[in-house]
């Protein structure tokens, strides 16, 4: 499922860089990023959208790399941040602040003024006491902060329990029911100037119901805040579409966004400008983690195979059972007859696996690649076991642009303070 990823003579290819060659000049773990691929996801989207208003803001979670977002930023997008922290990497990465969008239950007050400051395009704003401290901090900065606010359609994204967002019983976005309420809240309120809708109804969704549905749920909504008076300029829809990890077969964006576009055309609201927040669906398929084997570990009941990346690295299967694909570097080198593995990493937990019972013809010192890990790997990664942060490479053609060096133990420790001790 990924494209610009491919064997050639049996050694594996991202565009046009053996990606062995880049395990040995650049160490493992490593993530390897194609240029190409990124751009091919997007252009998915902007197919689908040709002659509309939109703007794609990339939720920037999925991988927040600089480089990646000075790609992203250098092709029209926008960014949805969740922190003053993404804030400061969109500007550090030449992103324009008026197009980002800011979203997250969380905003803490340092972070509405900062966002204030840098002239943001809207706060996505997810309760009735976020509008009311938001309208405070605006209005004390003599502003009035754009706000659109996050809606929960209550429909069933048919995904992982952690990353399933538009159901009633979480944390997410305003009740359907309170809607209009909240609306005319928002427009008594001095600091606050209402600009847009919101929704976001989950991640690695693959089926085109549940956004069809939240549609539906969105206009009505649209149609009952216009009625009470209060102007809704732009409709964003969130991101959350999937991506093919393992067989999943995800709508292309182009196709899902041909059925959505014809219920907005359908009630009248084909010219509204839109937004939307992809994450995944821009990046997750663009990347992989090159990982080296250190030992194999035969066993009565399992067959271990221990690598140099670990959950650290890349917590998704740890985090939430997932799957990434697992394939040798080499494809002909091999001389073992594959076996079933446990991959595993060096952490000292049981849930430090990147892949379980995968047949593997494989000996030490080979080199593996987990696949479609763009998304949600390295942003995701920590230092635990003071284990520091792998190095990341954008591949664009025959380049190969190192994009983070690997960390060093010093970097990690950089900021602890020994306790003074008597002499
Ligand atoms: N907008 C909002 C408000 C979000 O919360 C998210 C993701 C997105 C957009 C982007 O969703 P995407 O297009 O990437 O599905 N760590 C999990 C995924 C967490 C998603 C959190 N919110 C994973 O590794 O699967």
């Amino acid at each position: 499922g990924q494209p610009q990823l491919h064997y050639r003579d049996a050694s594996l290819y991202l565009e046009d860089r053996r990606l062995s060659d880049l395990a040995r000049e650049h160490g493992t773990p490593l993530y390897v990023y194609s240029q190409a691929a990124m751009l091919q996801a997007l252009a998915a989207y902007q197919r689908g959208f040709a002659g509309r208003k939109v703007q794609i803001c990339y939720a920037m979670k999925a991988n927040s790399s600089l480089a990646v977002l000075q790609l992203f930023a250098r092709h029209g997008c926008g960014f949805d941040i969740v922190s003053g922290g993404e804030l400061e990497r969109v500007m550090a990465a030449g992103g324009d602040p008026a197009k980002v969008i800011f979203s997250g239950v969380g905003k803490t007050r340092a972070e509405m003024r900062q966002a204030l400051e840098a002239g943001i395009g809207c706060f996505n704003v997810e309760s009735e006491a976020e509008l009311g401290v938001l309208s405070e901090v605006a209005q004390a900065m003599g502003l009035r902060a754009p706000v659109s606010i996050r809606v929960n359609p209550n429909v069933d994204a048919k995904t992982h329990p952690y990353i399933s967002t538009g159901l009633k019983g979480n944390k997410f976005g305003i009740a359907h029911e309170r809607t209009v309420a909240t609306y005319q809240r928002a427009a008594q309120l001095p600091g606050l100037r209402v600009v847009g809708i919101d929704c976001h109804i989950g991640s690695q969704i693959t089926e085109e119901t549940p956004y069809l549905d939240a549609m539906d749920r969105m206009l009505d909504l649209v149609q009952a805040v216009e009625a009470a008076g209060i102007a809704i300029q732009h409709i964003d829809f969130g991101g959350g579409l999937g991506i093919n990890y393992n067989g999943d077969q995800p709508p292309a964006a182009d196709v899902l966004w041909a059925k959505l576009l014809a219920k907005l055309d359908a009630r009248g609201y084909g010219q509204r400008q839109l937004m939307i927040e992809p994450g995944r669906s821009l990046v997750g398929n663009a990347g992989v983690c090159l990982t080296e084997v250190l030992y194999l570990k035969p066993g009565e009941q399992k067959n271990f195979c221990i690598v140099d990346a670990a959950m650290n690295d890349l917590p998704r299967p740890a985090m939430y059972q997932a799957y990434h694909a697992i394939v040798p570097l080499e494809a002909a080198g091999a001389q073992q007859e594959p076996q079933v593995y446990d991959v595993v990493g060096p952490i000292c937990e049981s849930g430090d696996w990147l892949g379980r019972e995968r047949s593997l013809a494989v000996a030490a010192g080979d080199l593996l690649a987990v696949l479609s890990t763009g998304a949600y790997c390295s942003s995701m990664g920590s230092t635990y076991n003071t284990r520091p942060r792998p190095a990341e490479l954008l591949v664009d053609g025959a380049a190969a642009h190192l994009i983070r060096a690997r960390e060093s133990v010093s970097d990690i420790y950089r900021s602890e303070r020994l306790v003074p001790t008597k002499a």
